[in-house]
C-alpha cells in the first residue's frame, strides 16, 4: 500500500524587494520536492502581502490579526522587508520582529559554510576551515526595544534617547542549551559563548554565569567563553577553530554578516529562527535584507533563500529532502554558475533552474 501522503502547511512572506524575487525561487524548490514525491509529499502554501508597500496602503505592516492567522501554519518562509520611505525599525518591528518574538522564536540558527566553486575574501579558506554556526538569541537582548526618546522633552538639539537590553537568566538558558544540543551534532563538539562582560559588567556577567552553569552539565563538549570584538577578528584570522558561536541578538547578528561575507556572500546566508519547544511555528529567511540597490533586475543570489529551504525541510523531519536541496546547490555552485554577487553572471532564474536541475 501506498505510504499516507504528508501534508505542510506554509505561509509564505516575500516582503519587499528581492525579498519577493528570492522566494520565488524557494517555492519552485518544493513544488519540485512535492512533484517528486509521487504523491508522498505535499505543500501547501499561503502568500501574505505584508511588508512595506502594504505599510503604505494600510497603515500597518501586517493585519492586526496576523500573528493568529499564522499560528496554525507548519512553518513561515519569509524573504526580507525594508524599503526607502518606510523607517527601518518601523518595518522591522511591524513584522519581522513581531514575529519572532510574539512567536517566541529564540533559537536563531545561522550556518557559515564555504559552498565548493565560491571564493571567499580569505586567503587559503577551503571548505574545511569556513564551516560554523552561529546561534544567535533571538527575543531579548538588545532587541528586547526597552527605551524611550526625548525623555524629558527638552526641546530641539537637546534629546535624550535610552535603550536598554534585557537579559534573563531563562531566556540566557534557553539558548546557551540550544547551542550545547546543536554542538552536540556537529563534528567537534565545541561551543564559543561570546560576551562583551568587561563593559557590560551587569548583563553579560548574568549570561557567562548561566554559560558556566549549563556547560557542567555538557562534559562531553568543549567550551570557551571570548569577548565580541576580538571574536571578529578571530572570524577572520582562525576561522578553523570554530564550531558553534553563541551570543546575544546584538553580537550574533553582526557576527554572521560577518560570516556569511567570509563565506563568499550575504547572498547565500541562511538563517532559522526557531521555536525548539514547537509551541508556535518557526520561520526560516535568508539572512540578507530587501537590497533597494539591486532590487527589480533578476540578479540577486536565491541560494540564501533556497538554503533557508533546506534548514525549514530539515525542521520538518524531511531530512532527506534537506539534503538534496543542499546537494543541488552544492553542484550549482561548483559548475560555476554564479550570481555576480559571487562573481558570475547568472540571473536569479538562471541559478534557480540550474539548482533544479541538478536535482
Ligand atoms: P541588504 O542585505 O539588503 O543588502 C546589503 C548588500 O548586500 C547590498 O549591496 C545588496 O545588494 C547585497 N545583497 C544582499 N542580498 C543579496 C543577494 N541575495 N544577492 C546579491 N546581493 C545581495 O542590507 P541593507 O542594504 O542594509 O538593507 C536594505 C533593507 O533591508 C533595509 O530596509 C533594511 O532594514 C532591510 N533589512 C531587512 C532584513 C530582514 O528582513 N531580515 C535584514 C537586513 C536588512
Ligand atoms: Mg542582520
Amino acid at each position: 500500500m501506498a505510504e499516507a501522503a504528508r501534508m505542510f502547511r506554509i505561509a509564505v512572506i516575500p516582503g519587499d524587494g528581492i525579498g519577493t524575487e528570492v522566494v520565488s525561487e524557494g517555492l519552485r524548490v518544493l513544488d519540485r520536492l512535492a512533484a517528486d514525491s509521487g504523491g508522498r509529499l505535499a505543500f501547501e502554501t499561503e502568500v501574505f502581502p505584508w511588508g512595506c508597500e502594504y505599510y503604505l496602503r494600510t497603515g500597518a505592516m501586517m493585519d492586526a490579526d496576523g500573528l493568529e492567522r499564522l499560528r496554525p501554519f507548519d512553518a513561515i518562509y519569509f524573504g526580507a522587508v525594508g524599503w526607502p520611505g518606510v523607517p527601518d525599525h518601523v518595518s522591522l518591528w511591524g513584522l519581522r520582529l513581531a514575529i519572532c518574538q510574539g512567536f517566541d522564536q529564540y533559537a536563531c540558527v545561522r550556518p557559515v559554510r564555504l559552498l565548493p566553486g565560491v571564493e571567499s575574501p580569505l586567503r587559503g579558506a577551503t571548505a574545511e576551515t569556513v564551516d560554523w554556526v552561529v546561534v544567535r538569541e533571538n527575543t531579548e537582548g538588545e532587541y528586547a526595544g526597552i527605551g524611550g526618546r526625548n525623555l524629558a522633552g527638552r526641546g530641539a538639539g537637546r534629546e535624550v534617547a535610552l535603550q536598554s537590553a534585557l537579559f534573563t537568566e531563562q531566556g540566557c538558558e534557553r539558548i546557551i542549551r540550544y547551542a550545547f544540543d546543536l554542538a552536540r551534532t556537529r563534528k567537534r563538539h565545541k561551543v564559543t559563548s561570546v560576551t562583551k562582560s568587561n563593559a557590560q559588567q551587569y548583563a553579560m556577567t548574568l549570561w557567562d554565569d548561566v554559560f558556566a552553569r549549563v556547560a557542567a552539565t555538557y562534559p562531553d563538549v568543549e567550551t570557551e567563553s571570548w569577548l565580541v570584538d576580538a571574536m571578529a577578528a578571530r572570524f577572520v584570522l582562525r576561522p578553523e577553530t570554530l564550531e558553534v558561536v553563541v551570543g546575544s541578538n546584538l553580537f550574533g547578528d553582526i557576527l554572521s554578516d560577518l560570516g556569511s561575507a567570509l563565506a563568499g556572500s550575504l547572498g547565500i546566508a541562511a538563517s532559522a529562527n526557531l521555536d525548539p519547544e514547537r509551541r508556535y511555528p518557526s520561520m526560516f529567511e535568508p539572512v540578507h535584507g530587501s537590497a533597494p540597490d539591486i532590487a527589480g533586475r533578476g540578479i540577486a543570489n536565491p541560494i540564501a533563500a533556497i538554503w533557508s529551504v533546506a534548514l525549514m525541510l530539515d525542521h520538518l523531519g524531511l531530512d532527506a529532502e534537506a539534503t538534496w536541496v543542499m546537494r543541488a546547490i552544492e553542484a550549482t555552485t561548483a559548475a560555476g554558475i554564479r550570481t555576480p554577487d559571487l562573481g558570475g553572471t547568472a540571473s536569479t532564474r538562471e541559478v534557480g533552474d540550474a539548482i533544479l536541475t541538478s536535482f
